[in-house]
């Protein structure tokens, strides 16, 4: 079944009249979708004759944009260098071995993305990882499974 492309329609005729920006209209059309499916850049391209190169080039500047369907849970690895030095590394190569996925990838089941950020401006927790966008500072191997277990035990509970 295809994506359906009536509300990128709606969100092309409101961009038109509103004259709101690119970026917006590209986030607009992420909040609808969960991200930037490529059959809806071509429809953005046929509504507002704007080359698809130039959605890209957008959608791959801005680290908001993803071109990949998101996860039902986002984990976030800070790379940045107070974080790598207290051990980041050893974190992100553990979860990559245990999701199977690379950072910007998701499981094949939906459940997880993996994403890394270059400091979150909170460097005594490092090493730190972000799940859903609560803070877990100091994190272990460890306790980064237990986590990850959690969330997928939950999930297995109450799936949707
Ligand atoms: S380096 Fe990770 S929060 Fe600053």
């Amino acid at each position: 079944m295809g994506v359906d492309l009536e509300p990128v329609g709606r969100l092309c005729e409101s961009h038109v009249s509103n004259r709101t920006s690119l970026v917006m209209l590209l986030q607009e059309t992420q909040d609808k979708y969960g991200y930037l499916p490529r059959e809806v850049l071509k429809q953005i391209t046929r509504e507002i004759d704007v080359p698809l190169a130039r959605l890209y080039g957008l959608a791959t500047f801005y680290r908001s944009f993803t071109l990949t369907p998101r996860g039902k849970h986002e984990l976030c690895v800070c790379t940045g260098t107070a974080c790598h030095v207290r051990g980041a590394p050893t974190v992100l190569q553990h979860l990559q071995r245990r999701l199977g996925v690379s950072p910007g990838e998701t499981t094949e089941d939906g459940l997880f993305t993996l994403v890394t950020v270059n400091c979150l401006g909170a460097c005594a927790l490092g090493p730190l990882l972000v799940v859903d966008g609560k803070y877990h500072g100091k994190i272990t191997v460890g306790e980064a499974d237990e986590l990850l277990s959690s969330l997928a035990e939950a999930a297995q509970q109450n799936p949707q």
